[in-house]
């Protein structure tokens, strides 16, 4: 089978992650003998300033046809304000695409000094990526006055918060047979008590998967103090934002951070991108660490049916970081971001 990609590299170490993880995706197309072409859109903060938008009128429809998104990073606060790049191109896919799924994988690479010992962490987090606490709701009035107030209305819809869980249900069916939803339904008396009644009434099609309930301020203390107790995760759009960045710290920090926008039903391309920005700090110095964009990358082509070929990068990054002589700087090395590409790639080239 030939799989076709949209790349958007967009702006600053973006562009260095994606050729570096494309590179790696390649090799592993080659080993496993399927094909893998990529068309480059180059919309980004510069696109902006040379038209007037981070992508054209028609850039929906032009991805639509595409198996996949490999996105490296998108905003330069310097050149566009970060409101404008955000809502200019990876909130339209988003949304347009109904990439509901936020997937991300934490775990502490093999050889990866963390912050904590974690031996056993392996949490896959699973976040509602379009409704809940971000869905926009809310106004201010009497602006500037001592009677100011400010709403921020959480939205949860029955097939918002089912269709999160059926997913969350489904992988860890997959995985261990154990979920964990993260609520606050002592606190948050409408919202979250919604969101336990709908897990239960799905958990009923699950029967062989345990669910437990966590609140989210316990179970961010026990992402801390015994994540290996944890595999599945579910948690809403806010509180799954929070989670994931206790996650990628504990795996390592930014560099390892990878992540999947799923739209499970398909028929619309899913996004894969790492979690870091574009680090204007260090573009341009190839000092950005590419594991993150290659972990990305072995997610979307499980994503495409590509299992075994998803499987052998995630092994060739982790035979390569546990060697250690190929780090980047963010991990104590001097390799630039080809080098570890290069390493990735031949390991898995074997
Ligand atoms: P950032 O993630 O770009 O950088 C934060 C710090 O981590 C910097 O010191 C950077 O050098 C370091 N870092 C990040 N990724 C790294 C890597 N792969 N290897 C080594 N070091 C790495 O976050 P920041 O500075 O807050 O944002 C910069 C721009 O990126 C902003 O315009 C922001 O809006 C955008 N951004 C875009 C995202 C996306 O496209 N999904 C996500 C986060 C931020
Ligand atoms: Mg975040």
């Amino acid at each position: 089978t030939d799989h076709r990609i949209a790349l958007i590299p967009g702006d600053g170490i973006g562009v260095d992650v994606v050729e570096a993880g494309w590179s790696v995706l390649q090799a592993a197309a080659r080993r496993f003998g399927f094909g893998l072409q990529g068309d480059t859109f180059p919309w980004s903060c510069d696109h902006y300033l040379r038209h007037g938008a981070m992508m054209p009128a028609d850039g929906i429809d032009r991805l639509r046809p595409y198996a996949a998104i490999y996105l490296g990073a998108v905003g330069w606060p310097a050149k566009v304000p970060d409101s404008v790049s955000l809502h200019g191109l990876l909130l339209p896919i988003r949304k347009s695409f109904d990439l509901y799924v936020n997937a991300r994988p934490h775990r502490l690479l093999p050889g990866v000094q963390g912050p904590l010992r974690a031996e056993g962490f392996d949490i896959l987090c699973i976040r509602e990526n379009t409704e809940g606490e971000y869905s926009g709701a809310g106004g201010r009035v009497h602006v500037g006055t001592p009677d100011e107030v400010a709403v921020e209305t959480s939205v949860f819809t029955r097939r918002g918060v089912e269709r999160i869980l059926r997913y969350a249900f489904a992988q860890a069916r997959r995985r261990s047979g154990r979920l964990a939803s993260v609520t606050k339904s002592n606190a948050q008396k409408h919202s979250m008590v919604f969101w336990d009644e709908v897990t239960e009434a799905v958990a009923a099609d699950f029967p062989d998967v345990a669910v437990t309930r966590y609140h989210v301020d316990a179970i961010a203390a026990r992402f801390v103090t015994d994540p290996a107790s944890l595999d599945v995760v579910v948690a809403s759009n806010l509180f799954g934002d929070i989670l994931t960045d206790i996650g990628a710290a504990i795996q390592g920090g930014l560099g390892f951070a990878a992540s999947a926008n799923l739209n499970p039903a398909g028929g619309v391309p899913s996004m894969f991108e790492p979690v870091h920005g574009s680090a204007p700090d260090i573009a341009g110095t190839g000092r950005a660490n590419p594991l993150a964009a290659i972990w990305s990358g072995a997610l979307m082509l499980d994503h495409l049916g590509e299992t075994e070929a998803a499987a052998a990068t995630v092994a060739a990054m982790e035979r390569v970081v546990a060697r250690g002589a190929v780090a980047t700087p963010d991990r104590g090395g001097t390799a630039t971001t080809a080098a570890v590409a290069e390493a990735v790639a031949a390991e898995i080239a074997g």
